[in-house]
């Protein structure tokens, strides 16, 4: 038999190739969340148009229309609750919420990073990720508080980071690996599988597989 659907909003900024991930996700009926609401801060952001493809209602609440953050946020805030949204899903959106904003969802906004946490917070991390000399990146999905890209992770990702990758093949290999990790990680808080201890999360019935070593030693 099929639960109930938790219902999700979306907040997005530009491409949305996460959101794609989510909603292709959520087209599964067994799946255990559905996006109600997709919110843009940005007219242009293409996010926008695979909502619309998808059936679910799209909504712009432009940041520069607001006198305030706080204006602008009530505004988000209403329009999550007016589709009844349980969870929100930070994806690609590109500003910064603030503790009132996230304290009105305690434990219930998840967000993905294209790094491995808690390095390279902030932007531009794929770049720095490669110039550190690390030869391990992926990404993290953490559940979000008001310290900027530290809340509890749920689950991460990692990828090698090859000799000769500049940004772009490096970003490449992170995202493909973000849109199988957001569905997965936003289903475990849909289901009530997710237990936050202090700034840990965890996830029951979930078991870690073997290890990524890069480069690969001979042999192993
Ligand atoms: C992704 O790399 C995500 O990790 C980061 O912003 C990017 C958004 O890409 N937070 P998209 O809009 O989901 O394609």
């Amino acid at each position: 038999m099929i639960g109930v659907r938790r219902r999700v909003g979306v907040l997005i900024s530009g491409r949305g190739s996460n959101l794609q991930a989510l909603l292709d996700a959520a087209a599964d009926p067994a799946y255990p969340a559905e996006i109600s609401v997709v919110i843009s801060n940005r007219a242009d952001a293409y996010g926008l148009q695979r909502a619309r493809d998808a059936g679910v209602p799209a909504t712009v609440i432009a940041h520069d229309a607001f006198a305030s953050r706080d204006a602008f946020e009530i505004a988000i805030d209403a329009a999550l609750r007016a589709a009844g949204c349980e969870i929100v899903c930070l994806a690609g959106f590109m500003r910064i919420l603030t503790p009132e904003f996230v304290n009105r969802w305690p434990n219930r906004i998840l967000n993905i990073h294209p790094s491995l946490l808690p390095a390279f917070t902030g932007l531009h991390v794929q770049r720095r990720a490669i110039e550190s000399g690390a030869t391990i990146a992926g990404c993290t999905v953490h559940v979000v508080t008001p310290d900027l890209d530290s809340g509890p992770i749920l689950a991460q990702a990692a990828v090698p980071v090859l000799a000769d990758d500049d940004e772009r093949a490096l970003t490449a290999r992170i995202l493909e690996q973000e849109h199988r990790l957001y569905p997965a990680a936003l289903a475990w808080l849909a289901e009530g599988r997710v237990r936050i201890d202090g700034n840990r999360a965890l996830v029951t019935g979930t078991e870690a597989s073997g290890a990524l070593l890069s480069p690969r030693p001979e042999g192993l």
